[in-house]
């Protein structure tokens, strides 16, 4: 039990406002129980910054809360002799901050680039951790270097697919029969389409029409775009890792998203709205399969650079197992796979925030 004030930051500009608010509720409840006293900071889809005092309850009722003002505003400086945040200009001292943001302005780096020049330990990665694990791109390249397996993809920025149309059509046309066109730092499944090549062979004007539809799609979120391989036929299996205080790392148990029947994947409505997946904690998988799951899990958060904890989602089909992507913030709901993880491998709800927290206190400050 500890008596430290943490800020809870929540909501956020990114297509996950809802989620986060969500989240939020669950966290601020886990906090209060392990005592911990909570200042409430709500970000607004329009990015305004204000202190949100309702119970979390009251956000947990509604189907997809959005919060658009509070009672006061709020403020992180750059003084970090202030310790805290600017309460409608007084300054309110602040222990910890955990920021549960999901996607860009939140997840990215952004965030966390302002909370270390406010001089404040937060929960979770750091700038350049957080940064990397939002961009699929640049973190394909990374992970790749570390000899974790990942889908193969073509990516495509700036002018590429003017410069360069027909290379880079031959290269899809290696990835195919199916594709994913996905913006490389979105979340949510936002901008994200799947692709089929009828027929195989080589690609017909039908494909390169989606294609240039979906580019433009996945464009309109980001302009670094990276197409997949579709992985037909596997399994999505998701890993959660987490540090203690010591700054050991564990992995839990791995689960599986099973997408129901008349969703082509786990897009956003699955995700959040028509209840479109089954979540199977802990997932039905082959002992040797889920060890390297585990390890492969583990790997990934260290050649990542990643602090506290993260969820490694995978694709895993018979004994072949490949990283689609890492979170730095995953969703912490009540139903939410990573507090679920954690569940079904003996770490109940308020412990695990109660373990983040102190995770982050311990952290030394320094360049992250
Ligand atoms: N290469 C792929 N093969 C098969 N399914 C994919 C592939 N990439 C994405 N998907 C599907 O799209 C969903 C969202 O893609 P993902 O890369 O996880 O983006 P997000 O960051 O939005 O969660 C995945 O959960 C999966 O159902
Ligand atoms: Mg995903």
């Amino acid at each position: 039990m500890s008596d430290s004030t943490v800020a809870l930051v929540f909501g956020g500009r990114s297509s996950e406002h809802s989620i986060s608010c969500i989240s939020a509720a669950a966290v601020w409840d886990a906090l209060e129980a392990t005592g911990h006293t909570v200042l409430p900071i709500a970000v607004t889809p329009s990015g305004a910054m204000v202190r949100y005092d309702e119970r979390p309850s009251d956000l947990r009722g509604v189907e997809l809360p959005i919060v658009v003002e509070g009672s006061a505003s709020v403020v992180f400086t750059t003084d970090p002799t202030i310790h805290g945040v600017l309460v409608d200009g007084e300054p309110v001292r602040v222990d910890v901050v955990f920021p549960v943001l999901h996607g860009p302005w939140g997840e990215d780096g952004t965030i966390q680039g302002l909370l270390e020049l406010a001089g404040l330990p937060y929960v979770g990665s750091g700038v350049l951790a957080s940064a990397l694990c939002m961009d699929k791109l640049t973190l394909k390249q990374v992970l790749q270097a570390a000899q974790v397996p990942v889908t193969p993809w073509v990516p495509i920025v700036g002018d590429a697919w003017t410069r360069e149309r027909d290379e880079l059509v031959t290269r899809i046309g290696e990835l195919t029969p199916v594709v994913f066109v996905k913006p490389s730092r979105a979340g949510s499944s936002v901008g994200i389409s799947r692709i089929e090549q009828a027929g195989g062979g080589t690609l017909g004007v039908d494909f390169i029409g989606a294609l240039e539809a979906a580019l433009d799609d996945a464009r309109a979120h980001d302009p670094r775009v990276v197409v997949e391989q579709g992985m037909v036929g596997s399994r999505e299996i998701e890993c959660a890792v987490r540090q203690d205080a010591n700054g050991q790392v564990s992995v839990s148990v791995p689960a599986e998203i099973r997408v129901r029947e008349g969703f082509d994947f786990y897009d956003f409505d699955a995700k959040y709205i028509a209840d479109g997946a089954e979540l199977i904690v802990p997932a039905d998988l082959d002992p040797r399969v889920t060890a390297r799951i585990q390890a492969l899990a583990e790997r990934c958060f260290r050649a990542a650079g990643c602090e506290g904890l993260a969820r490694v989602d995978f694709f895993v089909r018979d004994e072949q197992v490949v990283v689609n992507e890492v979170n730095t913030m995953p969703g912490f709901t009540p139903i939410s796979m990573f507090p679920r993880m954690w569940e079904a491998s003996g770490v109940p709800y308020a412990d695990l925030i109660d373990s983040l927290v102190g995770e982050a206190m311990a952290r030394r400050p320094g360049l992250r």
